[in-house]
């Protein structure tokens, strides 16, 4: 695939735990480095922006020997690391390698990058990936060979922050790449598999599990779920590479599918890789293409037998589109006539496609094996409070709480307001009344929904101590309204209220 230079042995835990020994000594973790690059140069890191934190270890400690090797990838002369680092085992290895530019005498360098990353509960891993490709986005990816294996990006965390993280026995990661997501799984899931069709991503994603101290997963070479034929799991994750090209290039991100083909299949094709209750969560782009709905087309790809939540949290029109993935793979650094060459072929392929835009979201799938899956496909903008694995969890409770309650079940049942829901009065500034009402969360997905008076005057009398029924009947007699009709609109309103999370049933 296009990438030669050779990695680390994998097969030598004692040299790879030797490795995390020394890192963790060093303090070479996520709040170490924060520590001494400092807030700034620490989140220019995250935009591959590397000369703050240049600046910041120019002293001759061993945390900045470490920064400046496996983050920066600059040689460090090799007194220097030997101080921090067991270099004879690791040049046997390869971790390092001998840096023989002119100039350079007795310095090393680093093989692979190595990037601190926080688990979840303050747990110090480490992510390894090509050198030069620990963040992809914008100002380009250090590499333009088709095989490079990245690092954590925005989309690697957004997808292990929406995962639900209840314990399952089986865990399967479709596209490991780095590893990142089989990492975060190895935690409450007993046995890991993951797969990729990149033989080196596989390389990686064992180096990364074991300078976690990660136990090791089931590493399988494929497409898709080829490597996995027949067998099914609790727990499917992939951030796959959802990206719609006009060809397959970069093996991370442009998937070789035509259009948004590989996303429907990896979709589709979950239904009969989930166990009856299993969670999926992919990240995926879809084609907004003339004359259809988006909102169909992602609907089609929900299989059979399973529950669905989809989010669209941003649509770019193909030209915003097209430059972002053009600077992602360092293009617009090439000979202009190139650039311009390479732009007027993701045009031509949108165009053929009748594409005029793309979307870009969450998907979460659920096996539930009802008779009338329940499918939500929403965009939602807005900025989100993560992790959310779960809200995305109540999210489908709730859906099964709605599902098994009719509209008398509901006006017989108690609810209880979430808690973080105020109350936001909308209109012009010294109004009388309020032109509208809007409740709003603060948590999870921060929704915000419009109420009218008897919406907002239930919600706050939701304490879980009377009845849906008995709260609407007395709001009827304070507003001189007939109290039938009231139960009679009112239902919808309440479902709406407890399928967004501001109701909770009391008692689920
Ligand atoms: C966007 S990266 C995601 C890496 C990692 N899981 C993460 O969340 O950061 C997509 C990964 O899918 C792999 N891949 C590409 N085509 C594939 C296919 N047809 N089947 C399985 N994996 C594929 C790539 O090699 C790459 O490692």
């Amino acid at each position: 695939m296009g990438v030669s230079h050779a990695l680390p042995l994998s097969d030598r835990s004692d040299v790879t735990a030797r490795l995390r020994e020394a890192l963790l000594e060093a303090d070479f973790t996520a709040d170490g480095l924060l520590e001494l690059l400092g807030a700034s140069a620490y989140a220019a890191l995250a935009r591959s922006e590397t000369v703050p934190a240049l600046r910041a270890t120019r002293g001759d400690g061993d945390l900045e020997t470490l920064v400046r090797l496996f983050l920066l990838q600059r040689s460090v002369p090799h007194t220097r690391v030997e101080r921090v680092l067991p270099v004879g085992p690791l040049l046997e290895c390869g971790w390092l390698a001998e840096d023989r530019a002119p100039g350079e005498d007795g310095a090393l360098k680093a093989t692979v990058d190595v990037r601190p990353y926080g688990g979840p509960a303050g747990e110090d891993w480490f992510i390894v990936s090509d050198l030069g490709c620990a963040v992809g986005g914008a100002g380009g990816i250090g590499s333009r060979d088709e095989g490079v294996v990245l690092g954590v990006g925005g989309a690697s965390t957004t997808l292990a922050g929406v995962t639900v993280r209840t314990p399952v026995a089986s865990a399967l990661d479709v596209g490991t790449g780095s590893g990142i997501q089989a990492l975060h799984a190895a935690q409450h899931a007993t046995r890991v598999t993951a797969t990729d069709l990149n033989p080196r991503a596989l390389h990686i994603t064992r180096l990364t599990l074991a300078l976690s101290g990660a136990p090791d997963a089931d590493l399988r070479e494929g497409s898709l779920y080829e490597p996995v034929e027949g067998e099914t799991y609790d727990l499917i994750v992939s951030n796959p590479p959802f990206v719609i090209s006009p060809g397959a290039r970069l093996t991370y991100r442009d998937g070789g599918m035509g259009g948004d083909d590989l996303c429907r299949s990896i979709v589709q094709q979950a239904g009969d890789r989930l166990n009856e209750g299993g969670y999926a969560h992919f990240l995926a782009n879809w084609q907004h293409v003339e004359g259809e709905e988006w909102t169909e087309r992602v609907r089609s790809w929900v299989p059979r037998g399973c529950d669905a939540w989809i989010v669209q949290r941003e649509v770019q029109d193909i030209t915003q589109y097209a430059e972002l993935w053009l600077r992602d793979a360092g293009d617009h650094r090439t000979d202009p006539a190139e650039y311009a060459a390479l732009y007027d072929a993701w045009l031509d392929e949108f165009e053929a496609r009748k594409t005029k835009g793309v979307g870009f979201g969450w998907i979460t799938l659920r096996k539930s094996g009802a008779a009338e899956p329940s499918v939500t496909i929403e965009e939602w903008p807005h900025p989100v409070e993560q992790p959310l694995g779960e809200t995305v969890r109540a999210h489908f409770a709730r859906q099964d709480y709605l599902r098994a309650h009719d509209d008398a079940a509901l006006l017989a049942d108690h609810f209880k307001l979430a808690a973080d829901v105020v109350q936001e009065q909308v209109g012009m500034p010294g109004a009388e009344d309020p032109e509208h009402v809007v409740l709003r969360q603060h948590r999870g997905m921060r929704r915000a929904t419009r109420v009218d008076t008897v919406g907002a005057g239930f919600a706050g009398v939701c304490d879980g101590t009377l009845g849906a029924g008995r709260i609407l009947d007395a709001i009827a007699q304070l507003m001189g309204e007939d109290p039938v009709a009231l139960r009679d609109r009112t239902p919808a309103q309440i479902r709406l209220l407890v399928e967004q999370g501001f109701l909770e049933p009391v008692g689920q």
